[in-house]
């Protein structure tokens, strides 16, 4: 079994700069397993965006998100994203007046000081280049009793993960090294001069095919599949394969997220 300390951060830098330009066609199907989660809810809730409040959604991606909240807010929202390819699939979506595109990376925010309510990032920090720096940068730009909604896993909630037990191990430490833990989250939050640091658990029942989670792995749809060994893919994908042929029973696959709200 690979250890952490055994984890190529630079092999991963490089997937979660080039990953998301070559997987753009498949990565809303990878995504489709997710239930609509009330995180605009939990946003307004924290922060109460007005019509004059601007709210950012970093690493947007092909725009999921950023469009929902957008159709749930009177205020402004932004997706920003660095892949181009990324950002022309979230072109293609509807487009409220409301909701707008930029391209570009957290560590470097083309925003001046306090002129954000809100920054929200799902999925994301894990691929920052520098979360040190993007943390410092959203603060920058949050106004005072804004708030940071960082929407990722914790180590308990990916410890528990049926693909990362059984199917692909070999991905396991890959996603604790990767992952913040909620201490460390916490820790560097409150360094950064966040006021208030909290945490939220969230688990909803869900099962997946084996077969769903075998298109996944092929098409690389989950950007931890682009970081596999070929031995750590064939084994995995012939795992799964065993379980398609042998009737493709659903597993439970629980829906778990952790979201961390930090306040200005
Ligand atoms: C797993 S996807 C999540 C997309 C979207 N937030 C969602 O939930 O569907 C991660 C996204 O982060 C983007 N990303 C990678 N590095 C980034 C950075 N330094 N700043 C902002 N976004 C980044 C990737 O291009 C990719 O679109």
């Amino acid at each position: 079994m690979i250890q952490t300390s055994q984890i190529n951060l630079e092999k991963w830098r490089q997937i979660s700069k080039d990953h998301f330009s070559k997987i753009t066609p498949y990565y809303d199907q990878g995504r489709d397993f997710e239930g609509k989660q009330p995180w605009m809810e939990e946003i307004n809730r924290h922060t109460s965006i007005g019509q004059n409040d601007w709210v950012l959604d970093a690493g947007s991606g092909t725009g999921l998100l950023a469009a929902q909240f957008a159709g749930q807010i009177t205020g402004h929202m932004l997706g920003l994203e660095p892949s181009r390819a990324m950002l022309q699939q979230a072109l293609r979506r509807e487009q409220p007046a409301n909701l707008g595109w930029l391209q570009g990376i957290s560590e470097t925010l083309p925003f001046a000081d306090s002129t954000l309510k809100a920054v929200f990032l799902s999925q994301v920090w894990h691929h920052l280049l520098n979360q040190d720096q993007a943390g410092r940068e959203f603060f920058r730009c949050l106004k005072s009793g804004g708030g940071l909604f960082i929407k990722t896993y914790s180590h308990a909630q990916i410890q528990a993960r049926w693909d990362l037990q059984f199917i692909f191990p070999e991905l396991m430490p890959l996603m604790l090294s990767i992952y913040p833990d909620v201490p460390d989250y916490e820790l560097l939050l409150k360094k950064i001069g966040f006021a208030s640091v909290e945490f939220q658990s969230t688990s909803r029942e869900n099962f997946m095919l084996p077969s769903q989670i075998l298109t996944i792995s092929r098409q690389k749809a989950w950007s931890m599949f682009s970081y596999l060994s070929e031995a750590g893919i064939a084994e995995g994908e012939a795992r799964l394969e065993a379980l398609v042929s042998s009737g493709d029973a659903p597993i439970s696959y629980p829906e778990v997220h952790l979201l961390v709200i930090a306040l200005k």
